[in-house]
């Protein structure tokens, strides 16, 4: 398949029907240095949520420059483990690294953990947008990391389901490393309050790209759900998740070295497969900002309330 704009070709070829296209003409570093293939990498982008350049060598300076296309980076360097290496004079570069050095300093974020289905930081105000990673050292055999689209896991909801979380919201609370698979059959929940504290994200969202709605779901299954009994969004959300688990509109691979992946973090949910920590595996992992999550049923209510717990002081 061909993309063509003011001379410039981006030839994709699918990886799956439904997520997914492999890059095959030009590299990550050509499309960063040429403003007509970034316009129809960011279109390649919002139709298939997945792209894959294989066989790259990029520098740190050529990913940053990459990356910053496609929205405002963020420092997401590890704080709990803050004498990671990472790579020294950039800032936005977390490696996602089990490796240490003769030292015994961590290269990155120190884990190898298999992880479930989630998106990126959904408690942030601002969740990144666009996801990158660039593997540069790899287990053998590699851990398969796996993306499914949630437009197309929205669209075959049955419309009961739709009707009935149209204009609800969701706490998308912090809970530490929520996506390793021990920590989610084993985390106990946190206080009420705790939870109820976080980013407020609607559960169908807009993807901004080609005004279609997501299913957005938080990755804990204890979130709050204003207006829900604790007992009632539980059950929701279990149930929600139980039918994204059923849909397969996935593409699974792995991240080999010299793969550079982008993906996008607001329309799919991501899971990766865990690895040996006698092995160690390198990827580069870089995120930009996206939108807050816009709804795609606003409400359209007039001076709507959205922090009823502010108090402010009187003159
Ligand atoms: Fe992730």
């Amino acid at each position: 398949m061909e993309m063509i704009s003011n001379n410039k070709t981006l030839v994709l070829e699918k990886l799956t029907p439904w997520i997914g296209a492999d890059i095959k003409n030009v590299s990550a570093s050509e499309c960063a240095a040429d403003t007509n293939l970034l316009a129809l990498l960011k279109e390649a982008l919002a139709q298939h949520l997945v792209l894959r350049f294989r066989g790259q060598t990029i520098t740190p300076a050529e990913i940053v420059r990459f990356a910053s296309a496609f929205g405002p980076l963020i420092d997401v360097r590890s704080p709990s483990v803050p004498q990671a290496i990472h790579v020294p004079g950039h800032d936005m570069i977390q490696i996602l690294s089990n490796g240490l050095d003769a030292q015994g300093r961590r290269f990155g974020d120190g884990n190898n953990s298999e992880q479930i289905w989630h998106t990126d930081a959904g408690q942030w105000e601002v969740p990144p947008g666009v996801v990158f990673f660039y593997g540069t050292q790899v287990p053998n055999p590699p851990p398969q990391t796996a993306y499914k689209n949630m437009i197309k896991v929205y669209d075959a909801l049955p419309q009961a389901m739709k009707d009935r979380i149209r204009d609800l919201r969701v706490i998308h609370h912090m809970y530490p490393r929520s996506v390793d698979i021990k920590v989610h059959r084993e985390g106990a929940s946190l206080p009420l309050e705790q939870r109820a504290t976080g980013g407020i994200k609607p559960l169908v969202r807009r993807h901004l790209a080609t005004n279609a709605p997501i299913l957005y779901l938080p990755t804990r299954r204890d979130s709050v759900i204003p207006g829900l009994s604790e007992s009632d969004a539980h059950a929701l959300l279990d149930e929600l998740w139980a039918f994204t688990n059923s849909q397969d509109f996935d593409w699974s691979g792995p991240t080999e070295a010299g793969d550079v992946i982008l993906f996008d973090n607001a329309a799919t949910v991501h899971r990766r497969q865990g690895w040996p920590d006698t092995q160690r595996r390198d990827v580069w992992h870089l995120l930009a900002e996206g939108d807050s999550a816009t709804p795609y049923f606003p409400k359209k209510t007039p001076n709507l309330n959205i922090a009823p717990s502010v108090k402010v002081a009187a003159d």
